[in-house]
């Protein structure tokens, strides 16, 4: 992610939308890549990690439609929840995968 759009510093509703919408692309490529893993492995919980990305992604589709239609402004408590859902769910839903990986290994 690049620190300079989430640093709270956005000025206007087109950096607003800039900026969630770079949020946004990061976000689906790290999503579609890790689902197509998650296939590619048959990871058992890959439907219930899947939801978790779709309700994610209504929730930032929804802030940016907002900021589009002039309805909200960006702010730093609204990107600092975004981010913190992305860190915790790397921290503890993504790793999952790699535990299931390594369970798989070591039998
Ligand atoms: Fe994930």
């Amino acid at each position: 992610m690049n620190g300079a759009l989430f640093g709270g510093q956005t000025s206007g509703r087109n950096d607003n939308e800039k900026a969630v919408k770079a949020m946004w692309d990061y976000t689906r490529f790290h999503f579609e890549t890790e689902e197509a893993y998650m296939k590619s492995i048959n990871f058992p919980d890959i439907l219930n990690h899947q939801a978790l990305h779709d309700k994610f992604t209504v929730e930032v589709m929804e802030i940016y439609n907002e900021i589009k239609e002039g309805k909200q402004v960006l702010s730093t408590v609204v990107m600092k929840v975004l981010i913190n859902w992305l860190q915790e769910h790397i921290l503890q839903e993504d790793k999952k995968i790699g535990l299931y990986l390594s369970g798989q290994h070591s039998s």
